[in-house]
């Protein structure tokens, strides 16, 4: 790190960054390489940081850089992140918005009233004191429009970060290049100075980090068997459940591989592994059981054709139709009672049983028959559970005999309570 940091670093102590959530909204230019080092030097003084990036952002740093040094994982999206208000929340719970660098675009669209992505939209949904710190290209800056647009945001009390005169992208020379990190971070400590002081009762709890480095294969989605190249045997698993574990072990610190036969979009920081077929999805399980934890919540196949038809089956003409194919099934593979008689010392194994009668009974008789950690008993006719649903109602089984029932929640909050009961096993 850079001496400035060392400096700012020294002076922690009293830094109006501690305990501070600071949204570091990164947009896409040359100087994006800058907000990692400004990332850097707010955590160091206390700050939570979650970071925010364009598209256009990742082009110029990877998410992995601030994923690792962030508070929070990028969040790069209004859609297919787990919070289904991103940009409210991240406008809420921020003490101040800071914009490094920020694009012609990004100006023009938060002086716009337009929220076209999830930092502007994020932008738009705040109340907290935001710092804009533009970096373009002089003949850019120097526009009309831009300066137009930065008259606005300053007489709206955005605080500007002004960029210096320099080296810009491509060799040229002008004013436009992004302050420096230095700079940046002392117009913000003056903003949050400011501010009054924070109150302890309303800090969100610093996020769970208990399965950092641990290795999580989750098994998620309904199995499609083949029936001929158009048909298939499928169920109503919507894969939601096992993309909720996913997500919460990632955000939880684990390297999660996801095996999946369902067709959501796939968590951002996770291994995808697409299947289809119940064979594929043993696979697929099985090139990745060293993991030390494994959750199989996808909802495989119990049967499938005995043989698949190379060609569409046809109907044939209506003096044909008298006789409808006969489909002949024979038994799959059970992929997670054979990941229990081979389970290795330490290993969590967790299942999910979805019944529709003696859900208890049921569940822990699976538990024992494959040799599981933790069983999921969910009765999915119950209103409010199981297939598509965003809320679920389960109750989770030990090995040991404990019963732990859950009232009705959301999907995310019962793969929190599923990976409590493998962190205290793992204990
Ligand atoms: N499972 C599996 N392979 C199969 C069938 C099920 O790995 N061929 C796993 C599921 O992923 C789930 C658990 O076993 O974690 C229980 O699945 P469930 O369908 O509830 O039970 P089954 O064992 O298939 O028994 P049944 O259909 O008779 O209820």
């Amino acid at each position: 790190m850079t001496d400035s940091a060392d400096q700012i670093e020294a002076g922690a102590t009293a830094s109006p960054f501690a305990g501070r959530r600071v949204l570091l909204g990164v947009s896409g230019g040359i100087a994006a390489y800058k907000a990692v080092i400004l990332c850097r030097l707010m955590m160091d003084a206390g700050a939570h940081v979650m970071p925010v990036m364009t598209a256009a952002a990742q082009r110029f740093v990877g998410r992995a850089t601030f994923d690792a040094l962030a508070s929070e994982r990028v969040k790069t999206s209004i859609f297919g992140e787990d919070d289904p208000i991103p940009h409210t929340t991240l406008g809420q719970t921020a003490d101040v918005v800071v914009v490094a660098p920020a694009t012609a675009r990004v100006i023009g669209s938060y002086a716009a009233g337009i929220s076209e992505g999830l930092l502007t939209a994020s932008l738009l949904a705040t109340r907290a004191p935001v710092v804009v710190c533009p970096a373009m290209h002089t003949e850019m800056w120097e526009h009309d429009a831009v300066q137009h647009n930065i008259e606005v945001l300053r007489g709206r009390g955005v605080r500007l970060v002004v960029p210096e005169a320099g080296r810009l992208a491509g060799g040229d020379i002008g004013t436009g290049r992004l302050a420096e990190p230095a700079t940046i971070f002392a117009a913000v400590s003056e903003v949050l100075a400011e501010l009054p002081a924070p109150d302890p009762a309303h800090q969100p709890p610093p996020p769970r980090r208990d399965f950092a480095g641990v290795r999580v294969t989750v098994s998620a989605g309904g199995t499609r068997e083949a029936i001929d190249p158009v048909r298939f045997i499928g169920n109503r698993s919507s894969g939601k459940q096992g993309y909720a574990i996913a997500t919460a072990a990632r955000d939880r610190g684990a390297e999660v591989t996801l095996v999946t036969s369902a067709s959501l979009p796939p968590p951002e920081g996770v291994r995808e592994v697409r299947v289809e077929s119940a064979a594929e999805m043993d696979a697929a399980v099985s090139a990745h059981a060293d993991a030390e934890v494994i959750v199989m919540a996808a909802a495989v196949a119990d049967f499938r054709p005995a043989d698949i038809a190379p060609q569409k089956i046809k109907k044939g003409s209506p003096a044909e139709r008298a006789e409808a194919p006969v489909i002949v099934l024979e038994h799959t593979k059970d992929i997670l009672a054979g990941l229990g008689a081979a389970k290795p010392p330490g290993q969590v194994l967790v299942g999910f049983a979805a019944e529709t009668a003696d859900v208890l009974d049921n569940a822990a008789q699976k538990l024992e028959r494959k040799n599981l950690d933790v069983m999921v008993a969910n009765d999915v006719s119950a209103a409010g559970a199981g297939f598509a649903h965003d809320t679920n109602i389960v109750t989770i089984l030990l090995a040991d005999g404990t019963v732990r029932p859950l009232p009705i929640c959301s999907k995310r909050e019962v793969a929190d309570a599923v990976l409590d009961a493998v962190a205290e096993l793992r204990q």
